[in-house]
């Protein structure tokens, strides 16, 4: 009898070794420490052994069951953790995935290619210029002579005398009449540069769009008309706007166009986000067009203010700030 206890103990542990997964451990409970099993009916056979045998039987016995029960303890515990380890590696495929920070285009960018792609369906190619300017293509070229106040050191960033950041984009229709005769039709984006005092309408920085339009018999009716489009297309037909007559240099006539905003206590306001006008022909003699063959018009717009008005933005400083809750609404 006592033979027979100590190979259920010894089949018992090497029983315990083949035990793979939760479910097999818990056949082997059954089969040995359950209610029926072999450990728990040894303990009940101690009863039958001749009563000189029965002390040293029943010590075995619960050696037995004491070593079952430990191993059998010590290997859930063991098994459960690697499971459990198990589970946390699987993935889940009916959880949600997890979306990738994707970067996007910032709202200047946007704009500036949207504007690109409704003059571009009007026919017009697109011209770029240098942001560091010489005199002559930022002013002289452009009509601006040198008593002029836009000259003035104290509303330009200078580089040195004759070298200066373009405060406006007008600089490109002179770069681009220098090399390519009428008939043009170009828009050119970019970056200028003015020691202004940075408020919610005003950056040291900011973007402008220049358009250029030049050949025989070119009108206000033509500039107008061109305008009118673009606002329409870029704002829908509900846009209020109006032509301001105005005074630039390079332009006779000249004019401002205005754009209806709505203020905060429901009324309205009208706000300047460019001008525009006539090429002056002192302008196409310091490139060498006939001014007498050849007419033009042109425009510059801000386009943080066109970006505005669009997306109701009330503070300019915002597009420069790169807050990502910011830029992340466009
Ligand atoms: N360059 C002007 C500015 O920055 C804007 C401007 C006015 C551009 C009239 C033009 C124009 O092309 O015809 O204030």
């Amino acid at each position: 009898m006592l033979e027979q206890f100590e190979k259920i103990g010894k089949e018992a542990i090497s029983d315990l070794k083949q035990v793979r997964d939760l479910k097999g451990l818990e056949e082997f409970r059954i089969k040995y420490l359950g209610r029926k099993g072999l450990v728990t009916q040894m303990l009940s056979e101690i009863g039958k052994v001749p009563k000189e045998q029965r002390a040293s039987a029943g010590q075995l016995a619960n050696k037995v069951k004491k070593e079952v029960s430990a191993a059998f303890e010590q290997f859930k515990s063991k098994l459960s953790a690697a499971e459990k380890q198990k589970s946390k590696e699987l993935i889940d495929v009916t959880l949600p995935g997890i979306r990738p920070q994707i970067g996007k285009m910032h709202v200047i960018t946007q704009t500036i290619n949207e504007l690109l792609e409704i003059f571009g369906r009007m026919g017009f190619s697109v011209a770029y210029g240098p942001e560091v300017e010489d005199e002559w293509h930022n002013f002289i070229a452009l009509n601006i002579p040198p008593e002029h106040p836009a000259r003035d050191p104290l509303d330009n960033f200078y580089i040195d005398d004759n070298t200066l950041l373009r405060t406006q984009t007008s600089t490109i229709q002179i770069r681009v009449m220098e090399k390519q005769k009428p008939p043009i039709r170009v828009v050119a984006p970019g970056r200028v540069y003015r020691p202004d005092t940075v408020d919610a309408t005003h950056m040291y920085m900011f973007y402008q769009l220049e358009a250029l339009v030049v050949d025989e018999g070119v009108s206000m009716v033509d500039m107008k008309t061109t305008i009118n489009q673009f606002i329409h297309t870029f704002f829908g037909p509900e846009i209020k706007w109006r032509l301001r007559p105005s005074f630039f240099p390079f332009t006779e006539p000249s004019a401002e166009v205005d754009l209806l905003w709505e203020t905060k206590d429901g009324g309205s306001e009208w706000m300047e986000v460019g001008g525009c006008g006539m090429v002056d022909p002192n302008v196409f003699d310091a490139v060498g067009i006939d001014s007498e063959k050849y007419t033009g018009w042109a425009f510059g717009f801000g386009i943080e203010r066109l970006a505005m008005r669009k997306y109701k933005i009330n503070d300019i400083r915002l597009l420069f700030e790169n807050d990502l809750r910011f830029l992340k609404q466009f």
